[in-house]
């Protein structure tokens, strides 16, 4: 028994220590399981299960009539029918499941995956300690907050019994913003706008090219190594520009890669033998300087460069992702990572910043 006490006080002593250090109310959203291996037209239902679907039904419509103009609406409704023919199938198919399982149509679950690849403001940091550990951070600021706050899961997914990769999404949403292959890499991405987004996005959607975030559920799931993941997300056409931020789990592994559609625009690595222990990306090209309404990017850099590359951990780097304006009002969640230890992946929702 006795033993057996002590690590339940322990365990209770390391809670209230974790809650204390990240804030009375940043809680943990909840961690769902998707099995792989099961048909990708159920494989959501667990998940959708722990939800009211009248809710669910309500807050997605608010986000869609909000987001989605009507031409796109009219456009692309009609081929909600076809959806095989522009995107993979067992995509497909999970957007089926989920209009199914929620009494709306395929069209608008799809329009609703579709309009989240829009305003996704937010901040991205990699960073390498002094021992070649590389970490990796994010937080994710988006319009929505009260309502993307309540829907914000944990997803493991899972291939033969065996967590193949993981991320953290919105319910009723099958791409990742945000994602982890254990021992191999973490992925996030951050919004690069360019103006006249849907007209652009609807053309290169129907030249086949891949949603963002779905590239980025792609790339956990198919990519080996580090290496294979950059070149999959530099070079695999995608229906909008935007940044792609990867760590590996050697020194040196971590870039930032800009993309436009057809292919990477720059590669921005990490290069610590030159004092370059951190790359900062927010939603501005990194050769260039952020508005001075919008500069999240020197905020980050400053409390980094305090913080100091003998004293960068996840700890750290959840302290700096939380310093206003990094951490604002929009700011949904904040995900830390670390590829070479995949069990520290951690998200918190920030409601102590409503
Ligand atoms: C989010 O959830 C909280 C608590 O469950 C609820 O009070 C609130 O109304 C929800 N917010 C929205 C926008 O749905
Ligand atoms: C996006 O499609 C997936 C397909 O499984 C579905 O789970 C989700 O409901 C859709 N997301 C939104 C926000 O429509
Ligand atoms: C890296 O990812 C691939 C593809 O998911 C997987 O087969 C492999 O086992 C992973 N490598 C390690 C070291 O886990
Ligand atoms: C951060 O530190 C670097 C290296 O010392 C310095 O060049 C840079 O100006 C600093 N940036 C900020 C915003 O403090
Ligand atoms: C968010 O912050 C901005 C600037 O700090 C402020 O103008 C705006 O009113 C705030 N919005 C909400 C919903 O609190």
């Amino acid at each position: 028994m006795e033993p057996c006490r002590r690590s339940m006080a322990a365990a209770l002593l390391l809670l209230l220590f974790v809650g204390s250090r990240l804030g009375q109310d940043a809680v943990a959203p909840p961690l769902v399981r998707v099995n792989l291996d099961g048909s990708p037209r159920q494989r959501w239902e667990p998940v959708l299960r722990l939800y009211e679907p009248a809710y669910l039904r309500r807050c997605l419509r608010h986000i869609l009539d909000a987001v989605v103009p009507k031409w796109v609406q009219v456009v692309l409704r009609p081929l909600a029918d076809e959806l095989e023919c522009f995107i993979r199938k067992d995509y497909a198919e999970e957007i089926r499941g989920v209009a199914e399982a929620l009494g709306i149509s395929v069209g608008e679950v799809f329009l609703l995956n579709l309009s989240y690849e829009i305003t996704a403001f937010c901040t991205s940091i990699i960073a390498q300690n002094r021992n070649g550990i590389i970490y990796h951070g994010r937080n994710l600021d988006y319009e929505f907050k009260d309502t993307l706050a309540n829907l914000t899961i944990d997803v493991q997914f899972l291939k033969n019994g065996q967590v193949a990769y993981m991320g953290t999404t919105f319910v009723g949403y099958v791409g990742l913003w945000t994602g982890q292959s254990s021992h191999n890499f973490t992925v996030s991405g951050d919004q690069r706008d360019k103006g006249s987004w849907w007209e652009n996005a609807v053309a290169a959607f129907l030249k086949r090219s891949s949603l963002v975030s779905w590239l980025i559920r792609d790339t956990l799931s198919e990519a080996e190594d580090f290496a294979s993941a950059i070149l999959k997300l530099a070079k695999t056409p995608i229906i909008a520009d935007v940044y792609y931020i990867v760590g590996g789990v050697l020194p040196k592994e971590g870039v930032v890669i800009t993309r436009n559609r057809n292919g990477p625009a720059d590669i921005w690595p990490l290069d610590p033998i030159y004092g370059e222990w951190f790359r900062v990306e927010t939603n501005y090209d990194h050769w260039t300087t952020p508005p001075p309404s919008d500069d999240r990017r020197t905020a980050a850099i400053k409390a980094l460069n305090a913080t100091g590359q003998e004293n960068i951990n996840l700890d750290t780097l959840y302290k700096v992702l939380s310093v206003k304006p990094v951490l604002n009002n929009c700011t949904i969640y904040t995900t830390i990572m670390s590829a070479a230890y995949p069990d520290w992946y951690l998200t918190r929702i920030r409601r102590d910043h409503m």
